[in-house]
């Protein structure tokens, strides 16, 4: 009698270990899998659409200023010394208006980003502070003209003097409210050949930091005007419906497949998302690396896996900007199709590490690298005599994943303009200087700290997903141990096994001991 119940009972343990296996290995990831992937794909019903439509959090746009403290010295060929001032910050609220829904499970849309001054994050630095910078427009319209002709420099120093007013150096003084978003002026009024030619470049060809004067006959220069309460786009980004792993991809960027700035296709790919939102991640196989589009620089770059590392009390996994992105084409020859242009005489497009010259993406000689030069080739440094000094906590590029859900935790992008201050004896104003990459500033963009909502909110699902995880360990340990005791049971009882032997083989050993007993 109490051999039957025992059989009974060890033969639905067995049931019971068998259903927990399948559950625990299958149906729970299954099940969570499936929950993940409704609440953060793109579609109107999921808990993330909202706020990729809006971002619920204002990101921080930080801007920090290179001030010129030794002109009179550099003009007399010395060594430039800088200070860096900043950072400015901004706030910055982007917003998604949806065109229109795809093929192959795509979202179109176009993103406005807003930017307000925030004067308590700035402390003590308003947006009227002066700097001192090299002339970016300056040094843009004698750069773009060299490049048109060579021949037209004698001729141009004369259009200069009219065209800038009469100054005597290459560096302004500036209130970075202009020098950011207003814009400083650039007269195309004048009646000279010269200016003709490059008004016309421009008219023709308008880079993005100039916008034309609607008033004047001219253009205003700023670097981030063009991007404030402008819509950029179209995007079109897949919404994960079909499948997770590619949700937030950007297929195409103002309806092309592929940049032709760069005029290979390599190079011009469009790879991974806008660096907001990121698939989640197969932790049996974690990306190497994260791509994002940056339609500000014309191409996609990546981040490299560093680990895991735990933000917040979740474990994330740590992403980095990799040294091969602005690498040399020597160190990486992919990157040789983003060589087209040489910023110098003496470099070419990226000769050196580090550097990357945006010429075909932007038609203004702007040349990007990270800031204070880190990652890149000493050589840059040799050029000033102090303040550029790299420094990896302050400089780098990072994200943190948080890996069921792809949600960025922490996330900062930085990157600093510079453009050639270049020897140019036919120009007084250059003729004494040295050759060298100039920094103007470098901005920082991104997510620092998380509102204690949207934190808890993230820190529950966390929870709730480690809750689910040892469920299913203490489902499989409990239905063994149910399993073990009734097979304890079993031999107790002295009763044959339920099955025969060659089927629970694999399950477990007390099969082993019963037979023992059996042959007794
Ligand atoms: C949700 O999206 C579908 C298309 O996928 C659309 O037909 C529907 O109108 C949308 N609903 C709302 C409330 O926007
Ligand atoms: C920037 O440098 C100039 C010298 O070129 C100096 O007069 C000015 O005080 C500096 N600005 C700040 C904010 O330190
Ligand atoms: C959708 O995918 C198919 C097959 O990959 C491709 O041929 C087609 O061009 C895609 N459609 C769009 C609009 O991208
Ligand atoms: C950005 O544009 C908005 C709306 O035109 C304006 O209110 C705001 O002051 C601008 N931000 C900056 C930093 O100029
Ligand atoms: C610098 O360029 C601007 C045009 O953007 C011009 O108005 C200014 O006079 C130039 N130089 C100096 C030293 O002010
Ligand atoms: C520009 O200068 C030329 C002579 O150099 C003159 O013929 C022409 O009328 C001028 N145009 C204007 C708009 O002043
Ligand atoms: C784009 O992604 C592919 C892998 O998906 C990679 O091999 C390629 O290097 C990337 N292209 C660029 C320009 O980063
Ligand atoms: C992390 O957890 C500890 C203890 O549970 C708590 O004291 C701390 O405030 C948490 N930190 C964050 C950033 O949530
Ligand atoms: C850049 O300059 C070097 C040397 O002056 C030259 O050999 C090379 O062809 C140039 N590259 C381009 C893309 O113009």
């Amino acid at each position: 009698m109490l051999g039957k119940n025992a059989k009974l009972f060890f033969g639905l343990s067995m049931c019971g270990l068998i259903i927990a296996i399948v559950l625990s290995a299958w149906g729970f990831p299954k099940i969570v899998n499936t929950q993940i992937q409704k609440s953060v794909q793109l579609d109107n019903s999921s808990m993330m659409y909202e706020k990729w439509r809006k971002l619920p959090i204002a990101l921080t746009f930080q801007v920090n200023v290179f001030n010129v403290t030794n002109v009179d010295d550099i003009m007399a060929g010395k060594k430039p010394i800088l200070q860096e001032i900043g950072p400015f910050v901004y706030k910055e609220y982007r917003e998604r208006t949806v065109l229109g829904y795809g093929e192959n499970d795509t979202i179109k849309y176009t993103v406005k980003k807003t930017y307000e001054y925030d004067q308590e994050a700035s402390g003590a630095l308003t947006e009227d502070q002066e700097v001192t910078i090299i002339n970016y427009s300056y040094m843009n319209a004698i750069l773009t003209a060299y490049e048109l002709m060579p021949g037209i420099l004698p001729m141009l120093n004369e259009a200069m003097s009219q065209f800038f007013g009469a100054q005597d150096t290459p560096f302004i003084t500036v209130k970075v409210k202009d020098l950011f978003f207003d814009g400083m002026f650039l007269d195309c009024s004048l009646n000279m050949s010269a200016i003709a030619l490059i008004c016309g470049k421009l008219k023709a060809d308008t880079p993005s930091v100039m916008r034309r004067a609607e008033d004047k006959n001219g253009f205003y220069f700023s670097l981030f005007g063009q991007w404030n309460n402008t819509d950029i786009g179209p995007f079109e980004m897949v919404r994960g419906r079909e499948n997770i792993r590619e949700l937030g991809h950007i297929v195409s960027y103002q309806d092309k497949k592929v940049m032709n700035h760069w005029g290979d296709p390599y190079c011009g790919m469009l790879n991974g998302s806008d660096a907001t939102i990121f698939p989640p991640i197969d932790e049996s196989d974690v990306p190497n690396k994260i791509y994002f589009f940056e339609p500000e620089i014309c191409r996609s770059s990546y981040a490299s896996l560093v680990g895991q590392r735990a933000i917040y009390n979740m474990s994330a996994y740590y992403y980095e900007i990799d040294r091969l992105v602005f690498a040399s084409k020597s160190a990486n020859p992919d990157n040789k199709c983003f060589c087209r242009k040489n910023w110098s005489a003496k470099h070419d497009g990226c000769l050196l590490m580090g550097v990357m010259n945006l010429m075909p993406c932007k038609g203004a000689p702007a040349i990007i690298s990270l800031p204070h030069y880190y990652l890149a080739s000493e050589e840059l440094l040799e050029y000033f005599d102090g303040g550029i000094t790299p420094d990896k906590e302050k400089h780098n590029s990072y994200v943190y994943l948080e890996p069921k859900t792809g949600a960025v935790l922490q996330g900062m992008q930085r990157i600093q303009f510079n453009i050639e201050l270049r020897n140019i004896p036919n120009i007084p104003q250059l003729a004494t200087v040295q050759t060298g990459l100039f920094p103007l500033l470098w901005i920082e963009e991104g997510a620092d700290t998380m509102p204690d909502d949207l934190l808890k909110e993230l820190q529950d699902a966390h929870t709730i997903l480690g809750y689910v995880e040892v469920a299913r360990w203490l489902l499989l340990v409990i239905a063994s141990l149910v399993c073990v005791g009734a097979a304890v049971c079993v031999v107790r009882s002295g009763a044959a096994p339920v099955w025969p032997r060659s089927n629970n083989d694999f399950i477990l050993n007390p099969g082993h001991s019963l037979d023992i007993n059996k042959g007794h």
